[in-house]
């Protein structure tokens, strides 16, 4: 009866064990709450620096950066350069933005100084932004940007490990699950070992009788155990189940396929904080079967004065701080699209030195396979962002949906088809619909099914 005392004592381990992995692992999950907490608190006072960032980039940025004159000044603390020189106030500032030839026509003294120093150089009208709006825009200039990474670095090293996204939580999920099967194998190693002397020990003596070697060899001892190989068959299928599931994903589907692009271009800041519509840049997704990436030099409608990233006025967040993406490295981003342009910043004129930037596809569908942009996007009226996912948050850009073809016959099955003034479909509904006897068709009653709709 020697092997129930080491069973219990096996199962007492093990769940001593498991109580401290779960005690240690449970500080991970306080601290995101912690770091949700200090994400939640912020900035304060008169206008959104934030908001204010993105209307600047939008409305202003073409022509004013906030420290170095474009086409307009500079515009860092204009408000408090402004009352403290020329004793303008806030209403002056409202003014200004909102219509400036105004401003200039009523015969504003500083305004018609101003305006002869930038060779008459008209600043468009703003009459849709509201005085919040420009409240939000003037905290955005008054902000500085300079002094806010250093003081978010403090923060992280307080709450490191806090990652409050989506993908930080998965990532942490199987780091917990990982440090279990680790916590379990060393606490099986310690026990196999203490087993193995208990059984040498009780065997040496019925060895010595027969004659035979004195140790049980380790895969004997072992085999003898059987809750040790019952809880060793278990961890080797759970691992091997796990790994078998990322293998399959990975044939033939690349769904969350995310390469590292030649420059670091993130949606979230272009599409997400500062609001450009995807059209701006995928501009045939409307018109044509490809939407396309856009050319370099699209970007430099934007980037000939946008030559650097001043980032979130409160400074980076924890998350980007952890993956490194501080101020420097997206400014140094956008230097590299100047060398592939061939843009001299300095002199502000392309040198004609230029290479082309090889983005890496994310999502490709077989050559046997028949995808149309425009029948969706135009025609059908499906957003981007049910097939793509969150565009707007994807710092990387990754693969949202399987792209399988079950993917697209299962949408094509629920969708129901926009027919309202669309004259082409009207006909073929009336018809359609009387032989389904619905009102409503879904694309696969228009024929979304027929294998030669979508296959060459
Ligand atoms: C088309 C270019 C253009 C755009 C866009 C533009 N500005 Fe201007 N801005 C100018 C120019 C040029 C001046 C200098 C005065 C002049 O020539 O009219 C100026 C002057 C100013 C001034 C006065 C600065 C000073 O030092 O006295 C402020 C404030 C200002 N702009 C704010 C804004 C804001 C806010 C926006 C965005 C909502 C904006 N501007 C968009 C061209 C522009
Ligand atoms: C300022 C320009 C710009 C805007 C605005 C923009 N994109 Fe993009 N997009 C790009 C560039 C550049 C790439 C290629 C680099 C990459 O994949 O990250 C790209 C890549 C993509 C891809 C992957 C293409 C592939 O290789 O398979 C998708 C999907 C996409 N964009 C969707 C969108 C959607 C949806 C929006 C609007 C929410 C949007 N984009 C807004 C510039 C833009
Ligand atoms: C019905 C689903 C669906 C919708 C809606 C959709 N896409 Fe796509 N998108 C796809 C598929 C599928 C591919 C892969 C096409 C291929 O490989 O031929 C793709 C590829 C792309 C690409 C890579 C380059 C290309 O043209 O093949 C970009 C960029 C893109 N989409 C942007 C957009 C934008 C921007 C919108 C919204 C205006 C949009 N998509 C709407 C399914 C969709
Ligand atoms: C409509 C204007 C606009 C266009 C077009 C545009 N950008 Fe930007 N870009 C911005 C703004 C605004 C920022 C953020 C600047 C800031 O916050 O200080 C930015 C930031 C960046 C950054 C630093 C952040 C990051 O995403 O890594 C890079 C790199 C960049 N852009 C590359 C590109 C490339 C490449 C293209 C063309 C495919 C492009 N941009 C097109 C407006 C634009
Ligand atoms: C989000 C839903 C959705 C997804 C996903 C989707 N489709 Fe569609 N598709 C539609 C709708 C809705 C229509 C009907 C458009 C119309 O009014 O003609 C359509 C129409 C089509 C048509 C034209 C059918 C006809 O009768 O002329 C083709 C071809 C097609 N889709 C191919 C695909 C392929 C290939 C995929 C997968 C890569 C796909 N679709 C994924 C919604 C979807
Ligand atoms: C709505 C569009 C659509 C329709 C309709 C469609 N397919 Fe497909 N099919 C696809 C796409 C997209 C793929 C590529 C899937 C992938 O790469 O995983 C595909 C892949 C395939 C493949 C390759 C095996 C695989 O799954 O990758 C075969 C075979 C196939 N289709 C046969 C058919 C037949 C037969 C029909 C008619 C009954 C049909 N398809 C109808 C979109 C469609």
């Amino acid at each position: 009866m020697k092997k129930v005392p080491n069973r219990n004592q096996f199962s007492k381990i093990l769940g001593l064990s498991l109580i401290a992995i779960l005690f240690s692992a449970s500080p991970l999950i306080a601290q995101d709450a912690a770091a949700d907490a200090t994400a939640v608190e912020a900035a304060a006072g008169g206008g959104d620096a934030k908001k204010g960032k993105a209307l600047f980039n939008q409305n202003c940025a073409a022509c004013h950066a906030l420290n170095r004159k474009m086409t307009g000044p500079a515009l860092e603390n204009v408000e408090s350069r402004l009352s403290e020189d020329e004793g303008l106030d806030r209403e002056w500032l409202y003014a200004w933005i909102k219509n400036s030839p105004a401003v200039i026509k009523s015969g504003d003294a500083y305004a018609n100084k101003l305006y002869a120093e930038y060779n008459q150089a008209a600043m468009t009208a703003f009459p849709t932004l509201s005085n919040t709006d420009i409240d939000d825009i003037l905290a955005y200039t008054a902000a500085a940007p300079a002094a806010a990474p250093a003081t978010a670095a403090g923060d992280v090293q307080s709450a490191a490990g806090g990652s409050g996204s989506s993908s930080g939580v998965s990532n942490e999920i199987i780091l917990g699950a990982l440090v279990l099967v680790f916590g379990l194998l060393v606490v099986m190693l310690l026990l196999v070992n203490k087993t193995l002397q208990r059984i040498a020990q009780a065997n040496g003596i019925a060895i010595e009788k027969e004659g035979a070697a004195k140790r049980t060899p380790i895969w004997k001892a072992f085999a003898q155990n059987q809750f040790l190989v019952i809880v060793t068959a278990i961890l080797l299928l759970l691992g091997s189940a796990y790994f078998a599931y990322g293998w399959m994903m990975q044939v033939g589907v690349d769904q969350g396929y995310a390469p590292i692009q030649p420059i670091h271009y993130s949606h979230k800041i272009h599409a997400g904080d500062n609001k450009i519509e995807c059209k701006y840049c995928h501009s045939s997704a409307r018109v044509s079967k490809t939407s396309g990436i856009p050319s370099l030099n699209v970007c430099m409608n934007c980037h000939k004065s946008i030559y650097e990233y001043t980032g979130n006025p409160e400074g980076p967040s924890q998350e980007d701080l952890e993956n490194g993406y501080t101020n420097e490295f997206y400014t140094g981003e956008i230097k590299k699209l100047y060398k592939a342009v061939g843009w001299d910043e300095e002199n502000q004129k392309y040198t004609g030195e230029s290479q082309p930037v090889e983005w890496i596809r994310v999502h490709n569908l077989p050559d046997f396979a028949y995808f149309n942009h425009s029948q969706h996007v135009s025609v059908a009226g499906v957003d981007c962002q049910t097939c793509h996912g969150p565009v707007e948050e994807m710092e990387i850009m990754y693969q949202y949906s399987p792209l399988t073809m079950g993917w697209c016959i299962d949408c094509h099955r629920e969708t129901n088809v926009k027919v309202e003034g669309n004259e082409y479909y009207e006909k073929i509904h009336a018809e359609l619909s009387k032989k389904y006897g619905v009102d409503n068709l879904t694309a696969a009653q228009l024929g979304g099914l027929e294998c030669g709709k979508c296959h060459y």
